[in-house]
């Protein structure tokens, strides 16, 4: 297994294009390791050293990551070989999971993750998507119509870090379409 550190994508041609597709297991090392590139250099702008380390701490639980994963409806950014992000959501419309490389850092792979996790939860009924998110990412869920229940404070291997619990209606599905306007 790679060190949880180690680089996740050595060599990414500049022609690629960003897609998206469904997590495989095969997966797991690389997600493990873009996490934590991406809270202690990314998120790191936002929160202490220590906090980021009790956040993505050395030691990371694989197995638990890979159970947290393969139960949600988990999604990879990919451009070329290279994992440019990820994200996950739960069967309840919690936003577990979103995390993007810090060389793909606004180049629009949170917003496609998210478009797609948008088409899954419509696909499955749901109603309301709902996170906790990161000093650094609320503006990017505020941007993308999410809003802001509260602020709140968790406690991560004895360190506080804050957090927002934020949450987007979904428009409700339509039945049936006549086609026809009234
Ligand atoms: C928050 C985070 C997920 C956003 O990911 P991202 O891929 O950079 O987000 P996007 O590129 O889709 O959007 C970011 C900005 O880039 C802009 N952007 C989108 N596509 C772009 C493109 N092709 N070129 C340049 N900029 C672009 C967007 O307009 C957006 O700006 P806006 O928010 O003012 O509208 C990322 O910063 C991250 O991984 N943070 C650290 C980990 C973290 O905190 N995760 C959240 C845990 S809750």
């Amino acid at each position: 297994m790679p060190s949880a550190w180690s680089p996740v994508h050595p060599a990414s041609p500049a022609s690629a294009a960003l897609g998206v597709r469904p997590y495989a297991a095969a997966d797991l090392d690389r997600l493990i390791a873009l996490f934590g590139n991406s809270v202690r250099t990314i998120a790191r702008r936002d929160y202490t050293l220590e906090q980021v380390l009790a956040w993505a701490p050395e030691e990371i639980d694989r197995e638990g990551w890979a159970m947290r994963l393969a139960a949600s409806d988990t999604w990879v950014a990919t451009h070329g070989d290279c994992v440019a992000g990820f994200t996950s959501l739960q069967p309840n419309g919690h936003i577990d999971l979103l995390y993007v490389d810090p060389d793909f850092q606004s180049r629009g792979v949170a917003s496609m993750l998210l478009r797609r996790l948008d088409g899954s939860a419509e696909a499955r009924g749901m109603v309301r998507l709902f996170t906790e998110a990161s000093i650094t990412a609320r503006h990017f869920f505020e941007r993308r119509g999410f809003q802001t229940i509260e602020m709140q404070t968790v406690r991560r291997r004895g360190q506080e870090l804050i957090n927002y619990r934020m949450e987007r209606w979904l428009a409700p599905r339509r039945s049936c379409d006549s086609g026809r306007s009234h």
